[in-house]
């Protein structure tokens, strides 16, 4: 097991600059999910960490080991692929045990890390199959095993679940878990999915266009967004943005108008802004209330009735949409005029740049666990 540490990453591809100034520091045990939209460098970053593909400038260090220089083979990593990759035209058993034999480990003890894994991955009566008689999600675990058998220092995984069909991604998410609990294992999981990323992570570290955006423990992504971005990416649905500007900062909070709406006053300290700054005003979904009180009208759009939930799409001032996530089932249908309120304690607020304004109580969350890349 081990930690690791990014100082400085970056990467150009010709012209291309795909990575930028990366600093991360993964602690020992650590699940770590990097998320973001397609092309944002989740992939070069993890093919940097495991030695596949060459930083063009900043350190990589393992148990405090600057491993730039040290071969994919010799890091002592595992990654495994979104396409698993299989040998077809081997057995379960030959995948996981062909590693190990060309290390030249003895039989016995490629034998029983073979065995252990197929255990731990619930695969062992299939050790003597070949890929194709496998589904999916038996291919994966196989894919898996391949890593677990090496005991690397890191498990590097790119995308692993998404060849998968949704309920069984959901399955093979709940069985990482528990497989990251039992191993104990240091692992870095690279996905697009955020629901993978808040429910796998420890700490998720948010990228955008090759930098990060910010680091932290899902929660307190969710709750304490540094920007914009992040706020957006992170919970579904996505968080309802409407633009905004300051009227004025006082000692109860910062008032905002939102075209067509009452003016809002917000427990936000404005103390930097300027008056008439535009601002966005956030608001989760799952904090938006239909109620026949609220402050705000709406048209409804879309009514979508799931049951257990419903999700409303709506037309606020004509001009901006506002979804509502509301438990249970509703009667309200498309076309339906409805009323609406924003509770103020809820309310996030983002300047002209898209960095979010402290909210009261809460420790502004930044780039913590940032790295040190002076020591
Ligand atoms: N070998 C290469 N040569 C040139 N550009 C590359 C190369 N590999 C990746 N890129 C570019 O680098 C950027 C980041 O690619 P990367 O594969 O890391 O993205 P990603 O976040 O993993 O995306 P996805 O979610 O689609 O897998 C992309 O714009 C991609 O086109
Ligand atoms: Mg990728």
């Amino acid at each position: 097991m081990a930690n690791l540490r990014l100082s400085k990453i970056n990467k150009v591809f010709g012209s291309v600059h795909v990575v930028h100034d990366v600093d991360l520091e993964v602690l020992d045990g650590e699940f770590v999910v990097f998320v973001g939209p397609s092309g944002c460098g989740k992939s070069t970053l993890l093919r940097i960490i495991a030695g596949l593909e060459k930083a063009t400038s900043g350190a990589i260090e393992i148990d405090g080991e600057v491993v730039n220089d040290v071969s994919a083979a010799e890091r002592g990593l595992a990654m495994v692929f979104q396409s698993y990759a299989l040998y077809p035209h081997m057995s379960v058993y030959q995948n996981m045990a062909f590693g190990l034999e060309n290390n030249r480990m003895p039989r016995a003890q490629i034998d029983a890390r073979v065995r252990e894994a197929a255990r731990m991955l619930r695969i062992e009566e299939y050790l003597g199959r070949k890929p194709k008689a496998l589904s999916g999600g038996q291919r994966q675990r196989v894919a898996i095993g391949r890593a677990i058998v090496r005991k690397p220092r890191v498990f590097l995984l790119d995308e692993p679940l998404s060849n998968l069909d949704a309920e069984l991604r959901v399955l093979m998410r709940a069985e990482l878990a528990g497989l990251h609990a039992r191993l104990g294992a240091t692992m870095i999981y690279v996905t697009h999915d955020q629901v993978e990323a808040m429910t796998l992570a420890d700490k998720i570290v948010v990228l955008r266009d090759g930098r990060v955006e910010q680091v932290g423990r899902p929660l307190d992504l969710y709750n304490h967004p540094a920007n914009r971005f992040v706020a957006g990416f992170i919970g579904s649905p996505k968080m309802n943005f409407l633009p905004a500007r300051l009227l004025r900062a006082g000692a109860d909070g910062l008032t905002v108008e939102v075209a067509g709406l009452a003016p809002l006053t917000l427990p936000f300290d404005g103390a930097v802004l300027s008056p008439r700054q535009e601002l966005t005003l956030g608001m989760r979904p799952t904090h938006v209330r239909h109620q026949a009180d609220g402050e705000f009208a709406g048209t409804v759009e879309v009514s979508e009735q799931l049951g257990g939930e419903s999700y409303l799409y709506c037309r606020v001032a004509g001009e901006h949409r506002v979804v509502i996530h509301a438990q249970g089932q509703s009667e309200v249908r498309r076309g339906d005029e409805i009323r609406m309120s924003f509770p103020p304690q809820h309310a996030y607020l983002f300047d002209a740049e898209g960095t979010a304004l402290p909210r009261p109580g809460a420790a502004r969350q930044t780039a913590p666990a940032a790295v040190d890349v002076a020591s």
